[in-house]
């Protein structure tokens, strides 16, 4: 009788480990909004579609975008290639992307009560998404970490409250102060939808997800526990109730201290910091608590040169204590040297 043959072993995926609170020898590293416009194949993909939230929903040109920076840089982690901006859409506020101006969303009103809004977010209508993770996860080599996304509540309401994007979110800010139970029910609307929207990633094959709070910096000492905090820990369990090892990474972009609540109050497996953290500070505060993703700033990457070496071994080196995954502290920029990209990555795989 023929012997079975082994199963294949487990390939490990670093990313995931450090992810999982596992220390690697080097930190795995991916890059916030890796695929884009920095690169020229994104460029010339991006050319296939007139409307940007179309190229979302279009499996080809999203499973392509995705993979790119995989292909060209062997970054230890995938990100879907979407946008937070897909959930109100899926609720009924149609989303549109002006050229060089950004997204443009009809504003809600708060005389409407939320009439505007589907009372279930449509996944229907996000179903190219999860057909795009089956076909990423098919292509993917086996040792990237396969990340899903979602917006924040307070993040995408913003945009939803004022149909575009404000400097400092001024229009949410005064909402919350003049009509804080409206806003408290659309928050509940996005924290529902957002289960429902992230079960289905998972289900379609993320590993883990990040949940992007771009706008914590907009937030007060007690805004931001009922804004931000209490709604991505909703968000959290709701996940788990479904997908109990659910892995989650929050980013509360320019949440300055406030990054100890994110890593301590929302259930969170690693907690991502922005540019203006202190990587000594986070090293000592949050790293006992949670791994950490950061936090180099972006135009280091466009400047380059020795200054770019000094500053990512730097943070490598306030990190080498414990589980770290390395980052930039906000989005790349379309600017960015794809010289630069090779240099960083080149520089953290040491
Ligand atoms: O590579 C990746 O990170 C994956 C895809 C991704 C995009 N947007 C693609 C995109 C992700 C994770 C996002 C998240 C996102 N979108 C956030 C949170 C992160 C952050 O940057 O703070 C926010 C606030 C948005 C909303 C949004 N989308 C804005 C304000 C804009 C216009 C400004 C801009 O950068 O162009 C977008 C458009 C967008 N989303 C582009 C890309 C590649 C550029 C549009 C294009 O190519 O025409």
């Amino acid at each position: 009788m023929a012997y079975p043959v082994n199963p294949p072993l487990p390939v490990d995926k670093p990313l995931l480990a450090a992810l999982e609170g596992r220390q690697q020898k080097r930190p795995p590293i991916w890059i916030m909004r890796q695929a884009g416009r920095y690169l020229p194949e994104y460029r010339e993909v991006r050319q296939r579609s007139k409307n940007f939230i179309d190229f979302c929903y279009s499996p080809d040109l999203a499973t392509e975008a995705t993979l790119q920076p995989i292909k060209r840089f062997g970054f230890d982690a995938a990100i879907l290639f979407s946008d937070i901006l897909v959930i109100p859409d899926a609720l009924g506020q149609a989303v549109s992307f002006v050229e060089n101006e950004g997204p443009r969303l009809p504003p809600l009103l708060v005389d409407n009560d939320l009439s505007e809004l589907k009372g279930e977010i449509d996944l229907d209508r996000l179903s190219p998404v999860f057909e795009t993770i089956g076909r990423v996860k098919e292509a993917l080599p086996k040792e990237t970490t396969f990340l899903g996304f979602c917006g924040a509540p307070w993040t995408v309401a913003s945009y939803m409250i004022a149909g575009k994007g404000t400097p400092e979110q001024a229009p949410i800010r005064l909402l919350a102060y003049r009509h804080a139970d409206f806003l408290q029910r659309l928050i509940d609307r996005l924290v529902v939808s957002s289960i429902a929207y992230l079960c289905r990633q998972i289900e379609a094959g993320v590993d883990a997800v990040q949940i992007f709070e771009s706008f914590a910096g907009a937030l007060t000492a007690d805004g931001v526990e009922q804004w931000s905090i209490n709604p991505i820990r909703r968000i959290i369990q709701g996940v788990r109730s479904h997908h109990p090892q659910a892995k989650f990474i929050v980013f509360g972009r320019g949440s300055g201290v406030n990054h100890l609540k994110y890593a301590s109050q929302t259930g969170a497996n690693v907690v991502a910091i922005d540019w203006a953290t202190d990587p000594d500070w986070a090293a000592k505060t949050l790293q006992p608590i949670l791994p950490v993703q950061g936090n180099l700033d972006p135009l280091a990457v466009v400047a380059g040169g020795a200054q770019l070496d000094r500053r990512t071994d730097a943070i490598i080196e306030a990190f080498s204590k414990g589980p770290h995954i390395f980052n930039l502290g906000h989005g790349i920029v379309p600017e960015t040297p794809l010289a630069h990209v090779e240099q960083l990555v080149k520089r953290v795989r040491g």
